[in-house]
């Protein structure tokens, strides 16, 4: 049949220059496709005579297979280059300097609570978490602080909205830690040990107040508790968190309606030059509340007050924050300046623990 060498060389060479998949998939359809040459030059067979088919036919075969086998070719070194461009365009160069980290700090409250559960953890003690959202009863009643009791005034509690008509007692947001208690009775039964660090709530503004603060309750609840296990616990933590060696405590006694006896703690400090110190000096510096859990309390708790007893303490944790890195207005904490920020923040990756030092 004429024409089929000019018409190899013509595909054959067609399919060597095409410069990419497009240009290859042009010259396929031309070729190859259904309505390509080859394809005409099958439907051309049916006119022949039976020994000019026998001929041509094999031939027009072979060709169309050669050109398939072209394509193909050629289409698998298309995508080899494509490949080598792309490789040697989106490249990373390995060797470059690394860019520095974004310089985010950790907050003051965040890395105190770290250390103080670092120093509790250490003796033994596991933290509990109790709702900010929490029942009069819980952040209350249950601490024997009954409803006609001054503590609830003093407190300055924020109260949740109830329905009109609906007569149970509005949930209030927490005034202190001390419900964590409550509910760790209820739910682990004696004896505990246990830190509740947490958020609380009481409607106060000014240097050294604001309407969310923080703190962290203690407990710890067993058959042979005393005050002795409570001077210890809090005395080691003291010299852990101030990280000084000699802390001197004095404990003055308080009343709180969830515990009996009360105490105040003071610890033993200087404030020579502006500067505080602790451990030396004649000043006294209150840091937080404690005593023997009251027997009313351990019974709401569903504890047996003629099988165990317990210790208690409560601390304000932005106060010993702002003690131990020389914070003057608590207000600060929370405006998110972040010049503040970088100047007290801590370094993300130091994470306190006793071994490495706390503070570092
Ligand atoms: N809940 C008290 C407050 O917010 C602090 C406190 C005092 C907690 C004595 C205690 C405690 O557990 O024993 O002022």
């Amino acid at each position: 049949m004429d024409g089929l060498d000019a018409l190899r060389a013509k595909y054959i060479a067609g399919v060597a220059a095409a410069s990419d998949e497009a240009a290859l998939e042009d010259i396929r359809l031309q070729a190859v496709g259904k309505k390509g040459e080859i394809a005409l030059k099958m439907r051309e067979l049916g006119q022949m005579s039976p020994e000019e088919r026998q001929a041509v036919g094999p031939v027009l075969n072979a060709l169309k297979d050669e050109i398939n086998s072209a394509l193909a070719g050629k289409k698998a070194a298309l995508s080899d280059a494509a490949l080598n461009e792309r490789l040697r365009t989106e490249w990373l160069d390995v060797t470059l300097p690394g860019r520095p980290r974004p310089n985010g700090t950790i907050h003051p409250i965040s890395q105190v609570t770290e250390e103080v559960t670092a120093i509790f953890a250490d003796m033994g003690f596991a933290v509990a978490e109790g709702p900010q959202i929490e029942s009069d009863w819980h952040n209350f009643d249950a601490l024997n602080i009954p409803g006609h009791h001054p503590a609830r005034g003093e407190m300055d509690t924020f109260y949740m909205h109830r329905a009109e008509g609906d007569e149970r007692p509005p949930h209030v947001l927490r005034t202190h830690t001390s419900p964590v208690q409550i509910r760790s009775m209820l739910k682990q039964g004696a004896p505990i040990r246990v830190i509740c660090p947490g958020r609380v709530y009481r409607a106060d503004y000014d240097q050294t107040h604001t309407p969310m603060f923080h703190q962290v309750e203690g407990l710890a609840i067993d058959t042979d508790i005393s005050m002795a296990n409570l001077k210890w616990v809090l005395e080691e933590f003291v010299r852990a968190y101030f990280e000084v060696d000699n802390v001197e405590l004095r404990f003055r006694a308080s009343h709180f309606p969830f515990t009996e006896p009360s105490a105040e703690v003071d610890i033993r400090c200087s404030w020579a030059g502006g500067q505080l110190k602790v451990g030396e000096g004649d000043d006294w510096l209150e840091i937080l509340g404690s005593g023997m859990v009251h027997p009313k309390v351990l019974q709401a708790g569903g504890i047996d007050p003629n099988k165990y007893q317990g210790f208690a303490f409560g601390m304000g944790i932005d106060r010993i924050a702002m003690l131990k890195y020389g914070i003057p207005d608590l207000r600060a904490f929370f405006d998110s300046d972040l010049r503040w920020l970088r100047n007290y923040g801590f370094a993300s990756l130091d994470q306190p623990n006793l071994h490495g030092g706390l503070s570092r």
